[in-house]
């Protein structure tokens, strides 16, 4: 496994619409097994393929991720991931993005959604989420389409947290030089 190049905001591939997948392969696995161990090493729980320069409807993720027990760790691959359904409940939650480091802010998603898509081995399948699972498809699944989730938010707080964003890295590339 090979630990990715990451892409982070405001890098315009966040903004392309992702291609569907056609055929999964063997290369397409060792593609999505690089996908996990970058989002593991970067201690996210989710990751889309463009995060990676990759504009293919792919998603990795695991809803307990820095677990030191590698045996309740749970990855999931999902290809071509679709929102087919969706409850009338929403619910906030403060998400973070890895091409948005140290970043985090409320957003407003559907408390349950279910999403049809195919999964590691080329199968179709089909599952109902709710509670954190939920939030982290509807965040991932977002980024196939080019959109991140300080499109949320208000023009105010995505602002304000654009701002804190170039602090901290200004601050980051004082700390490295
Ligand atoms: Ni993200």
């Amino acid at each position: 496994m090979a630990v990715l190049k990451l892409y982070e905001y405001p890098d315009e591939v966040l903004r392309q619409k992702c291609e569907r997948v056609t055929k999964v392969d063997d290369k397409l696995r060792k593609f999505l097994d690089d996908m996990l161990e970058t989002m593991y090493v970067d201690k996210g729980c989710g990751l889309a393929a463009p995060q990676v320069g990759v504009t293919k409807r792919i998603i990795v993720l695991d809803t307990n991720p820095s677990d030191e027990d590698l045996s309740v760790r749970h990855p999931m691959y999902l290809i071509n991931p679709e929102i087919i359904w969706r409850s009338e409940e929403k619910v906030l939650f403060k998400e973070g993005c890895l091409s948005l480091p140290d970043q985090r802010a409320e957003v407003e998603r559907f408390e349950r959604v279910r999403v049809h898509y195919t999964d590691y081995d080329g199968r179709e399948q089909e599952i109902l989420a709710d509670e954190l699972l939920a939030i982290i498809l509807q965040h991932e699944i977002d980024h196939l389409d080019g959109i991140l989730y300080i499109d949320h938010l208000s023009r105010l707080k995505r602002s304000r947290l654009l701002k804190k964003l170039e602090k901290f890295r200004e601050e980051k590339a004082q700390g490295n030089s």
